[in-house]
């Protein structure tokens, strides 16, 4: 492992994250760190540091061999993979914030960092200021590893409590997260989910050794809540959180998914307000630890950064432990999800599916119900994302196993009252 003595960095973007990172630095002093030069792309926008600190070459950092360090917080996943690629090709450590990059190009990142030897820190792209990371690394072993659940996405949980709470409109919520510079550059990432996804791929594979794309999650985000879900959640004592999970079934695989959620209101995540991200976590002999902060924005998210740099002044490498040293778990559709649906027809709805409905509203304009389907059915079939549906799972919506005699008889009594029901 090498240490670095002394941190000479070459930083590519100058957005929220670096100039934060930028800034703290300034205040710093004792972490014997030095930004030399900063890659940008665009040279007319006016920025808060001195002009010859900037190039639009990026060659200019990469081929710097005083350069030691290279902290990438750019937009752009595939530019940011490249110069990545490269830089822990030459033998130079490397932070990023670039979630999208890092989920999307996990394999790859893998091979490299084995490769080269070199060090990739990335605790800044999930839950900003949370140190989620090297946490799920080093402190948790894997059997004991019972759940993990989050809220990763700073800007969902500000929309979400800034409508509910403060009852301003969806795009009222939204342009202030942008202001506040929270929202991704394109803000959709955030509302439909990916960027929760995103950060959750690698938080899977710090957790229990699992390595995924994305976009094999099931996952969704906020775009389909309605008022008339919020008040159902009210009327239930409910609060509507999105929540990313991860729970090992008794077979010892892993239950995942990213969705819109009913939290009870003693649950630790109904505490996470605004732009704050929190993570539960169980595990064996520990019980339930919660880690809670603030999930976005520029100097909770330079914090992370900040961290990662200081962390490689004694040569720290993520060591993968639950993939490389345990024998990794699988995730698995083999299970079962109690579901919340609100509908406008029940002609996008496919009872059949069902294993069972075991509340329905039918009367009102917007209908809904609460029932059990197979996981395999959110996984494969996108019904439930399309037509103005709304889908949220209830509180512990993990169902391992269904008695099927039980069953039978269960939909034999609902099947009359649910006809006559509608
Ligand atoms: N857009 C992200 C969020 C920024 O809202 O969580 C932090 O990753």
């Amino acid at each position: 492992m090498e240490a670095h003595k002394q941190l000479t960095i070459g930083m590519f973007g100058f957005g929220v994250v670096g100039e934060g990172l930028y800034k703290v630095l300034q205040q710093t002093s004792s972490l014997r760190a030095e930004i030399k030069r900063v890659c940008i792309k665009n040279p007319e926008k006016k920025r808060n540091a001195p002009p010859e600190l900037f190039t639009t070459e990026r060659d200019e950092l990469l081929n710097d061999a005083e350069i030691n360090v290279i902290v990438e917080v750019i937009d752009d996943a595939d530019a940011a993979f490249q110069i990545v690629s490269r830089a822990l090709t030459s033998g130079k450590s490397v932070v990023s914030a670039s979630k999208k990059m890092i989920a999307e190009h996990l394999p790859a990142l893998l091979q490299l960092q084995q490769q080269t030897g070199a060090s990739l820190l990335y605790e800044s792209a999930a839950c900003a200021s949370i140190p989620v990371i090297r946490n799920l690394e080093e402190y948790y072993d894997n059997d004991l590893l019972h759940s993990i659940k989050a809220i990763v996405n700073g800007s969902t949980n500000f929309i979400l409590t800034k409508m509910f709470e403060d009852k301003l409109d969806f795009p009222q919520a939204l342009m202030l997260a942008q202001q506040l510079g929270f929202a991704e550059s394109n803000p959709a990432l955030d509302v439909e989910g990916w960027d929760a996804v995103n950060k959750w791929t690698f938080l899977l594979t710090h957790a229990y050794g699992i390595v995924d794309h994305p976009t094999h999650l099931v996952f969704n985000g906020i775009q389909n809540i309605q008022a008339g879900d919020a008040a159902v959640a009210r009327e239930k004592h409910y609060e509507i959180k999105l929540v990313a999970q991860a729970i090992k079934l008794r077979n010892g695989k892993v239950a995942s998914y990213v969705l819109p959620q009913f939290v009870k209101h003693d649950d630790h995540l109904a505490f996470v307000k605004n732009e704050y991200n929190g993570v539960v976590i169980e595990s064996g002999f520990a019980d339930k630890q919660f880690f809670y902060g603030k999930g976005a924005g520029s100097f909770p998210t330079a914090s992370a950064v900040l961290s990662d740099l200081s962390a490689l002044r004694y040569g720290y490498k993520y060591e993968y432990k639950k993939l490389y040293h345990h024998r990794p778990h699988e995730l698995t559709s083999d299970f079962y999800v109690r579901v919340y649906l609100s509908f406008n027809n029940w002609k996008y709805i496919p009872r059949e599916k069902f294993e069972w409905i075991e509340e329905w509203h039918a009367d009102e304009e917007r209908k809904y119900l609460i029932g059990v389907l197979p996981f395999l059915e959110l996984k494969n079939e996108s019904w439930w994302k399309q037509n103005g549906t709304s889908l949220i799972l209830t509180p512990d919506p993990v169902i391992e196993e269904i008695d099927t005699r039980k069953l039978k008889m269960r939909s034999l009594e609902l099947a009359g009252s649910f006809d006559t029901g509608i």
